[in-house]
């Protein structure tokens, strides 16, 4: 190239991207990239692309200019598609996450960042008994929003979503019902929460001005499971003084001991929360099947069917935890697994 300082137009030789070698297509490429800057499609691509837009590339996978709808920043990255509606993902990372399953461990460095904000705060992360890490909901926020969008948990629990939220620059919002954990929330997070009882969904999102939502995540309480543990967990967190259940509230869906009753309340408020999502937005609720008194309860597949009268189920990414103990249920006369994975269903609202 003798004219220009850099390549501005490459494609795709032996899967490795690569600049073309005519010096009149990566003129081209660079004026239909001037033309992309003044455009109005500029503002829903990266930021990252946009702050850096001198060193932004066009691509196509065969080189021709004519059809060329990508972008690149790094070709170690792979491509950004200007047709992309859902997130801020390059085709490589997008394809990564959809693997129908992932392995998952607390991570301490979330764990560590949590235990401090609240120590100083003179109050304990530790006593929510069901958490999850805020890396593991950055994945699910990354794919399934763009940044400055918003996306609603309507059982926040110490915030993890909402954490998640600020490290990836969306808007978060959250519903929790005791208020111990709401202070925890605040400590933790510049998102909004609200302390109220999601059965009021519809209620509280409009008092407080919520009319759109672009994605909802959560982890509800998986039916009265934390009021049935009985063993070593029990006696370890009375020991530390920390919470073995949510709490004693009425309201606490985690209280229901009737099957039908918590299933049934439990599909009404994500059913409530159809209304508030954008027409091809998503809703992921985080659930596992479970087993009372030896019987077996699908929580997941039954909230699956329930939920498919208003949404479209697309499918499940399985979470698998490999670091948890087991216990040797069954032993020694028959089948009975420790359940150490749960389900992320995964629901579209149609356009
Ligand atoms: C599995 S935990 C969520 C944990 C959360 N994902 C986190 O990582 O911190 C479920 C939460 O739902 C809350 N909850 C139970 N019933 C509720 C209700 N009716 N309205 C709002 N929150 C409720 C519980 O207090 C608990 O914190």
């Amino acid at each position: 190239m003798k004219s220009l300082k850099r390549p501005y137009f490459y494609y795709s030789d032996k899967r490795k991207i690569v600049p073309v070698a005519s010096e009149e297509l990566h003129i081209q490429a660079r004026d239909i990239l001037r033309s992309i800057r003044r455009k109005k499609i500029f503002k829903t691509i990266p930021k990252e692309y946009q702050d850096d837009w001198k060193n932004v590339s066009l691509f196509h996978t065969k080189g021709e200019i004519e059809k060329a709808d990508s972008i690149i920043l790094d070709p170690e990255r792979g491509s950004y598609s200007l047709r992309n509606k859902l997130n801020h993902l390059e085709g490589k990372s997008w394809t990564k996450f959809t693997k129908s399953w992932f392995v998952f461990d607390a991570l301490s460095k979330d764990l560590k960042e949590e235990k401090e904000i609240t120590t100083k705060a003179g109050l304990n992360a530790e006593e929510h008994p069901a958490t999850y890490s805020p890396s593991m909901m950055e994945d699910f926020i990354k794919f399934f929003t763009k940044e400055n969008e918003i996306v609603f948990d309507p059982f926040s629990g110490i915030g993890s979503t909402l954490v998640a939220c600020d490290r990836t620059n969306r808007t978060g919002i959250g519903i929790e019902i005791n208020k111990k954990y709401c202070q925890i929330i605040k400590l933790r997070t510049k998102s909004k929460v609200i302390h109220g009882d999601s059965k009021n969904v519809k209620k509280l999102l409009k008092k407080h001005k919520v009319d759109k939502i672009d994605f909802c995540i959560s982890s509800p309480p998986y039916w009265d499971i934390l009021n049935r543990s009985t063993g070593k967990f029990s006696k370890i967190r009375s020991s530390k003084n920390l919470d073995i259940n949510y709490s004693s509230f009425e309201e606490d869906i985690g209280n229901i001991s009737d099957y039908k009753e918590f299933l049934s309340i439990l599909s009404n408020i994500y059913l409530d929360i159809f209304s508030f999502i954008k027409p091809g937005g998503y809703l992921v609720v985080i659930v596992k099947n479970l087993k009372k008194s030896g019987k077996h309860y699908p929580l997941a597949w039954d909230l699956a069917k329930n939920l498919e009268t208003k949404y479209s189920l697309k499918d499940e990414k399985i979470w698998c935890q490999d670091k948890v103990g087991l216990a040797p249920f069954g032993y020694p006369f028959g089948w009975t697994s420790n359940i150490v994975h749960h389900y992320c269903l995964i629901f579209k609202k149609d356009e």
